[in-house]
């Protein structure tokens, strides 16, 4: 069987998780892994069998690695991935694809320069509830959009951990302006945001949105990052489209699984990437092995990064507004 020879950099909460998803699927390799925390690489190149670096450059500039991951802070997303592009690699970045408009497309002028394969870990394009929502919203069904409402609320310890190596527009945010656009088949234009920030995480604790389509849908955007940290499951998503002839909507707040003791309920991960009998199963997994797949295979990835790319400039659009306090246009 052909294997794909990947690295993983970045060995933070997701980097690990992505190791440890290749580490299993049967046509891919993982060959190396890195982080600039030496002891956190070697731990997990020991527990992996992966070669182990601290520096990037070094991985990269192994020719028998073919493709790699990319799991390093949102704000690091520029150069590591044009040092990928310059080195050939296929690459798997997480989103989202930059931090601004004008590093993504840095980004991208790098891998069409070098002429090499990029997919954006746009998560959502592989739940079965967003995609059955988006099969839901097709116009022959759905008619026309009239109006959108996306939620993504998390909780306060992990705006705290990240600090300002990320923000609520880029580690949440991105996931769901690229999955109403998917789903309303319309690019967002317009924007009005405003934000509270009084928990002093380091982060926005919420921020607020509404939104015009290029197709006349309105859409409400709401996002926090302030539930205390015994929110069920850790977080609460859900999406909705409403339309000329039919509407359609998903609530991810249910996981359904409790575990009830006398004084605490708790929930679990059963979709993103939870551990089921000894190996990480879900949308990460479905989504790395797309990434491995469709790499050998030669053949499309299920997300052209140049739609990934459009939920940037809308990014932009909302910090702008939510900063200004005024409505902003969308700027490609
Ligand atoms: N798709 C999803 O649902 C999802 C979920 C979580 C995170 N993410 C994305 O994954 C990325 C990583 O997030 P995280 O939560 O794992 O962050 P993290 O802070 O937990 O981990 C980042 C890791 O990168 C390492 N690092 C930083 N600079 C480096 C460099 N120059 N070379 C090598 N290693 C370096 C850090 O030491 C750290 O171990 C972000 O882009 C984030 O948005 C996506």
């Amino acid at each position: 069987m052909r294997q794909l020879n990947v690295g993983v950099i970045g060995l933070g909460y997701f980097g690990e998780r992505h190791a440890r998803i290749y580490h299993r699927i049967p046509n891919a390799r993982l060959a190396a892994v890195c982080d600039l925390d030496a002891d956190k690489a070697a731990k997990l190149g020991a527990d992996l069998e992966a070669d182990v670096y601290s520096d990037y450059q070094a991985l990269l500039d192994r020719p028998d690695i073919e493709a790699v991951s990319l799991t390093v802070p949102d704000r690091k997303h520029v150069d590591v991935a044009i040092a990928a592009a310059k080195a050939g690699k296929t690459i798997l970045l997480e989103k989202p694809l930059a931090h601004d408009a004008e590093s993504a497309r840095r980004i991208v002028d790098a891998v069409e320069a070098a002429g090499v394969r990029l997919m954006i870990g746009h998560i959502l394009r592989f739940d079965p509830r967003y995609v059955q929502v988006h099969a839901a919203a097709a116009p022959e069904r759905l008619g026309d959009p009239i109006h959108l409402r996306a939620k993504r609320n998390g909780v306060r310890s992990v705006a705290r951990r990240l600090g300002s190596a990320s923000s609520i527009l880029f580690y949440m945010g991105v996931h769901d302006i690229d999955a109403m656009q998917w789903i309303a088949r319309s690019r967002i234009s317009r924007v009005y945001a405003q934000k509270r920030q009084v928990l002093g995480t380091g982060n926005e604790d919420a921020l607020y949105a509404v939104v015009n389509f290029e197709n006349g849908a309105i859409g409400n955007i709401d996002y926090s990052w302030a539930w205390p940290d015994g929110l069920m499951n850790g977080y609460r998503a859900a999406l909705e489209i409403v339309g000329t002839r039919a509407a359609t909507y998903l609530d991810c707040a249910d996981q359904g699984f409790y575990a009830v003791e006398d004084s605490t309920t708790t929930g679990g991960d059963t979709h993103l990437w939870p551990e089921i009998n000894g190996r990480i199963v879900g949308d990460l997994a479905d989504e790395l092995a797309h990434f491995v797949d469709a790499t050998i295979a030669g053949t499309p990835y299920l997300q052209h990064y140049r739609e990934a790319f459009d939920a940037i400039p809308v990014l932009d659009a909302l910090a702008r507004s939510a900063e200004t306090g005024q409505p902003e246009d969308v700027i490609r």
